[in-house]
């Protein structure tokens, strides 16, 4: 039965990577199909026999997106240049620094969508992160394999398989390396779009403002399912690392890669002298609009690896490669009215309405005018003809006024003296220069707050868009965030547009987010200032939101990294939310019952420790956030019970104890083979040892 399965498989992933990669199937869709249903029923009467690489495994439900891991080389970004002389100095630059040798330009499209890295051991996918920040990226495998165009397992070369079911054992010098990674560029093709947002808007979702943020956000979806469901794909451009493989330059990298069965784009070209890099470029501004997928420049890379590796790279980017920006779209539209939205903290923002218009593969109806000076020093009038422009993955905005094109009826926009909301009289101040509503009651604000709580940043609560909290305030079902948590799902399916199974898929997504660690719920509060690495600083150092919420302005401004106006905020926001903070408290948050629990209180560990016990006579290393625990009192407690706490990870250290975001000495624990205990594991292990 194996064998059977594994042909079927096999005969399977050929098919795909006709179809998806290759883009010359074999077979009609409904033999595919079938074929497909073939496994699964083989599968279904042997569950025993199913490996996580097999096709009908792409689609594993629930995900585990949201845990930072460090990449294992980190992912550098590229320079910019944005007109030929930045490319000729470009060029010039590195014929100085080869000492004139003859240097082999390629140049590719530089794909706008996400960086994302996928790691292979033993050719099966274990791991695909974005790109992060460049040295941490966000662990978005299960949504990745979700992807037609990713191989689950590394094919053989299709050239020297000869019988095309074959499994996909390697032969010769195309054998598998043990660990291999590539980067590439995930994207949404962009006539895929409207339909996307035409969805999301029926679900009362804010609809993408371009391809890459869709593919952004797919790629982050807690709902395998629905990741699938979205039209993603891939460009693979770099072979970035591959145990026992060498090669002489990047275009035979790139043969490598797609021999093992990834998809890289066909547009690559290789020259031997700057006019052609330039002419390529050219032929590219002309030519990007009929492509399928974003692409926002070239790139230009040196193809020698010897050469790259003699130029090197900087903190930042390598210095082999350059990207050339193409200009950025622009679409002209009209001006149909100015409207004014009300954010979170009251401050009022003018946005124009346009005249719909498609630019760069979405549709665009709006654009933020920021504030009352903006609109000013841009002279924009209702009814004006205007140039909408977005560049690269920045939301459009108006670059111009075509004053020329003005008949005499454009009318001068009066910002408002009153909330458009609740009519309160607005506050400017000399500081800023924002107006805002101070009703700290206006159901706007209100709105907004409940979506900041609800969104990526916060709690990430799926299925909550503006127009579900919309209803649920107006119909006043719930009047602060912790109300959320009263919510039944029967009251819910009352809504309009929301049916049974969306009430209770909400209500659960809603009881999930109580999981949600102590600095995401910091972050989704909404404090003025308080972004994710504020509230990581001020964990850090206050151990609990509880803690933080009583201490006093002075020890909060104490705090490294925050300075007087965050201070202000935070202290003012716990002075005047004490009762939300109850609330959200009963409502069962867990972050708020952590520190109260017996071993993390020190004075009471240390007076209770068992003689011989799991910490005595080891070395630990302690890094990351740790829930509920600063790393000093982690490091307490371990001591506390005869333990050894030490800063750097060696062959020496016995555990590493890992809580959030881990960093480096996650990987260099890994790399010499260092038990680690998660912050859940060591928790356990500091209660066993506790005699309470
Ligand atoms: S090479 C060391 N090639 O552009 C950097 N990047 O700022 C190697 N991108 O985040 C990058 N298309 O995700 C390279 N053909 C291409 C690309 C490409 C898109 C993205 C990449 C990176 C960003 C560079």
């Amino acid at each position: 039965m194996r064998a059977q399965i594994d042909e079927l498989s096999a005969l399977i992933r050929y098919h795909e990577r006709k179809y998806y990669i290759e883009n010359q199937p074999e077979v009609s869709d409904a033999d595919f199909d079938a074929l497909m249903r073939q496994l699964e029923e083989l599968e279904r009467a042997n569950p025993e026999l199913i490996s996580p690489d097999s096709p009908t495994q792409r689609v594993g439900g629930r995900t585990q997106v949201g845990s930072r891991i460090a990449h294992r080389i980190p992912m550098l970004s590229l320079d910019n240049g944005y007109d030929e002389k930045q490319v000729q100095e470009f060029a010039a630059r590195i014929q100085r620094l080869l000492g004139g040798a003859a240097i082999e330009y390629v140049t590719e499209l530089k794909i706008d969508g996400l960086g994302v890295s996928l790691l292979y051991e033993n050719g099966i996918l274990v791991r695909g992160l974005t790109r992060g920040d460049g040295e941490f990226g966000e662990d978005v495998t299960d949504n990745l394999r979700t992807i037609r165009s990713i191989p689950l397992r590394l094919a053989a070369p299709l050239e020297q398989t000869t019988d095309r079911r074959a499994s996909t054992v390697p032969i010769g010098i195309d054998a598998i390396p043990p660990v291999l990674e590539v980067r590439g560029e995930v994207f949404i093709p962009k006539h895929r779009l409207d339909k996307i947002n035409a969805q999301r808007k029926a679900n009362g979702e804010v609809p993408f403002a371009n391809p890459r943020n869709a593919a952004a956000g797919s790629l982050r979806l807690l709902d395998a399912a629905m990741a699938a469901s979205r039209p993603l794909d891939i460009f693979v451009y770099t072979l970035n690392y591959a145990e026992e493989l060498e090669f002489a330059t990047h275009i035979e990298a790139l043969e490598k890669i797609k021999r093992f069965g990834f998809k890289c784009n066909p547009h690559t070209e290789c020259h031997s002298s700057l006019e052609d890099v330039l002419a390529y470029y050219q032929r590219w501004v002309a030519k990007r609009e009929a492509l399928s997928y974003d692409v926002d420049g070239i790139v230009v890379k040196v193809n020698t690896i010897a050469q790259q590796n003699q130029l090197g790279a900087t903190a930042k980017s390598p210095r082999w490669a350059i990207s050339y920006k193409f200009p950025a779209h622009q679409a002209i539209t009209t001006v149909e009215r100015i409207g004014v939205q009300v954010g979170r903290t009251g401050v009022l923002t003018p946005v124009a309405i346009l005249k719909p218009v498609t630019l760069a593969g979405a549709t665009i109806m709006n654009a933020t005018l920021h504030n009352e000076q903006e609109i000013r020093a841009k002279d924009v009038r209702i009814g004006d003809t205007v140039v909408l422009e977005r560049a690269g993955d920045v939301i459009p905005k108006i670059a111009d006024v075509l004053t020329e094109k003005r008949t005499g009826k454009e009318v001068v926009f009066q910002f408002p003296e009153r909330c458009p909301t609740c009519d309160t009289p607005v506050q400017r101040s000399e500081r800023e220069v924002a107006v805002r509503c101070v009703n700290a009651a206006c159901s706007a604000q209100l709105k907004r707050r409940i979506s900041h709580f609800a969104s990526r940043e916060g709690l990430q609560i799926e299925g909550l868009g503006p127009v579900t909290i919309t209803q649920l305030v107006d119909t006043e079902l719930i009047h602060d965030v912790a109300d959320l948590y009263a919510l039944k799902a029967d009251a819910v399916s009352q809504l309009e547009r929301m049916g049974e199974k969306s009430a209770s898929k909400l209500v659960r997504q809603i009881a999930r987010s109580k999981e949600t660690p102590a600095v995401k719920v910091l972050v989704g509060l909404g404090i003025s200032h308080v972004g994710e690495s504020s509230a990581e600083l001020l964990l850090e150092h206050f151990s609990s939101i509880d803690a933080l919420s009583k201490a006093a302005i002075e020890d909060i401004e104490a705090v490294p990294g925050i300075g007087p106006h965050t201070a202000d905020s935070v202290f003012t926001f716990f002075a005047q939310n004490g009762p939300l903070l109850q609330k959200l408290k009963e409502a069962g948050l867990t972050c708020f019952n952590v520190v109260v629990q017996g071993p993390r209180a020190s004075a009471h560990a240390s007076s209770a420790v068992t003689e011989d016990n799991f910490f005595s006579g080891k070395t630990f290393v302690v890094t990351g956030s740790l829930e509920g625990m600063t790393r000093t009192a982690a490091s307490a407690e371990i001591k506390a019970r005869g333990g050894k706490v030490t800063s750097s990870v060696t062959s020496k250290t016995d555990y590493l104890v890992a809580g959030e975001s881990p960093g480096s000495k996650y990987e260099k624990a890994r790399e010499l083979d260092v038990p680690i205990l998660t912050a859940e594991a060591f928790f356990e292990k500091l209660s066993a040892t506790v005699d309470l």
